[in-house]
């Protein structure tokens, strides 16, 4: 076996074993399995979706800051729509075809198995390598077809005279096609953020990659609108004086090396603008001192011209080192996309969404923050996931940080005799008014704990013979297995210390 090969192994074992515990306790499954199934489709189960409501709650509490807010549009939206984004005309990916079985799939992901794949290359160009190399069809050896342009969008005809729709492929355009009202309704101040947690659609030719290739999926973005003006006036920025010296971890492609530069170098090596850096710094903390996340599996990669997308003037993606895909994988994105979706709709909609702003009128510009919601969530998975020997045994604990575990306390009577199982449900009854809890009083206390683990609940709190004499219970702690006595009456100011 080669290294890569080695590597390729791990990482499907891990995947695999995620998977078996994720359909095991109830993260997630796979949709419509009883009828066989569909690639690029995953259901959420009661832990997956405590977990996925939690990371949102922690978004929008971290991302939604001065001047932003929350909104609701649709998922359906009018074809115009995609012709002013350009999603009609330029949201393709490269197919190509088995002549003899009619398998499809991607060209570019094609190649870039075979090692032949190179940033940039032009639907002629793909052709031309696959019958230099002579490549055939991994099915049945067949000729492949020439390499096509595939649209991912789901188009959706709307009432009897089917009028043309899509279902949306980014939740941004909803916030674009929204953003003259809420500047007037919201007293027309600059900037100006948008937040959308919404589902996205995309037609995915060959969905993989369990959570990072879906064909309908979750994105939690922010559209932050401002003045052009104002895109490096540091005065501007509140904290900036903090911010310019938080170190941020980047991967620039030209260096192709880590630099860990503070926002000001990174404004004046890089030249990157005070806002987008800003932007940098906030998402980073996001992952950093929020969730834990390791520092050296964390960093922004920033993407060449040629691989940016097209509405995109500065992109760094956010990938974190997940070892169930063998290295470093983008989970979201921060983009300078400028003016470019207002003024699509300004001509598409022949409107004026320009507004006056500072006496003048300008057409605002934008930087995005752009979440996948699901990939987040396969990534924490990845990286708390742990197994460890403990004595002769081993344990499987779900490492999650409490601010995302979708279960907070667990609460067990030791035995279901005496009057532990009252006490407990009363424990129980009373801390679940503070906390996500959750109440078990079957199988022996042991295996109790590993099920506790195994689905990430940082805190056990067992009620046993001696909590009849002295009102008191232990605490067992989830990553230490450490435990200790408490009185009950002190519960809730422990957990609250702990978890709040
Ligand atoms: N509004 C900008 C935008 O949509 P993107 O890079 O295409 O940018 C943003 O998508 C994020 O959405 C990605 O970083 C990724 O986390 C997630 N995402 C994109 N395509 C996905 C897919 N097919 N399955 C799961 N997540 C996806």
């Amino acid at each position: 076996m080669t290294k890569e090969d080695e590597k390729a192994e791990k990482a499907r074992k891990k995947a695999e074993e995620l998977t078996i515990l994720a359909s095991r306790r109830g993260f997630f499954f796979q949709t419509a399995e009883i009828y066989g199934g569909r690639a690029g489709f995953f259901t959420y189960g009661h832990l997956g979706k405590a977990l996925k409501n939690r990371f949102e709650q922690l978004w929008k509490k971290h991302f939604i800051r001065e001047n932003c807010y929350e909104i609701q549009s649709n998922n359906i939206l009018p074809a115009d729509v995609f012709k002013a984004s350009g999603h009609l005309e330029m949201f393709n990916d490269p197919l190509t075809e088995c002549k003899s079985c009619h398998f499809r799939f991607r060209a570019d992901m094609f190649l870039e198995d075979k090692g032949l794949w190179q940033e940039g290359l032009s639907i002629e160009e793909m052709s031309g390598i696959i019958s230099a190399n002579n490549l055939k069809c991994p099915r049945c050896n067949g000729q492949l077809s020439p390499v096509k342009w595939f649209n991912m969008m789901f188009p959706v005809p709307l009432g009897f005279d089917d009028e043309k729709a899509y279902l949306s492929p980014e939740t941004a355009q909803a916030a674009y096609i929204t953003f003259s009202r809420e500047f007037e309704a919201t007293r027309k101040k600059l900037p100006l953020g948008l937040a959308i947690i919404d589902k996205a659609y995309r037609n995915e030719i060959s969905p993989r990659q369990h959570f990072f290739r879906l064909r309908e999926f979750t994105q939690a973005e922010l559209q932050f609108f401002f003045d052009p003006e104002d895109i490096d006036k540091q005065e501007k920025i509140e904290g900036w004086k903090e911010i310019s010296k938080y170190k941020l971890l980047l991967f620039p492609y030209k260096e192709k090396k880590l630099l860990k530069i503070s926002c000001e170098e990174a404004r004046k090596k890089l030249e990157l603008p005070a806002l987008y850096v800003s932007a940098l710094a906030i998402a980073q903390r996001f992952y950093l001192e929020l969730l834990g996340i390791p520092p050296e599996k964390f960093r922004f990669r920033e993407l060449s011209e040629k691989e940016r997308a097209f509405y995109n003037r500065i992109h760094w993606d956010i990938e974190l080192q997940l070892d169930t895909l063998g290295g470093f994988k983008e989970v979201a994105g921060i983009h300078y996309r400028g003016n470019y979706d207002l003024s699509r709709h300004e001509k598409q909609s022949k409107l004026d969404l320009h507004v006056f702003y500072n006496e003048k009128k300008i057409l605002p510009h934008v930087i995005e923050t752009s979440f996948g919601i699901d990939r987040n969530i396969w990534a924490l998975l990845d990286i708390f996931y742990a197994k460890e020997k403990v004595g002769k045994e081993e344990r499987i604990v779900l490492r999650l940080p409490n601010c995302v575990a979708p279960i907070q306390v667990a609460v067990f009577p030791l035995v279901n005799r005496e009057k532990m199982p009252s006490i407990a449900k009363k424990i129980y009854n009373d801390l679940k008014k503070e906390f996500l809890c959750f109440y078990d009083d079957s199988g022996s206390i042991g295996r109790r704990y590993r099920r506790a683990d195994e689905i990430g609940i940082p805190f056990c709190i067992t009620v046993d013979s001696q909590t009849q004499k002295d009102s008191t219970v232990t605490i067992r702690k989830r990553d230490s297995m450490i435990q200790k006595r408490i009185k009950i009456d002190k519960l809730q100011e422990e957990l609250g210390k702990e978890l709040k």
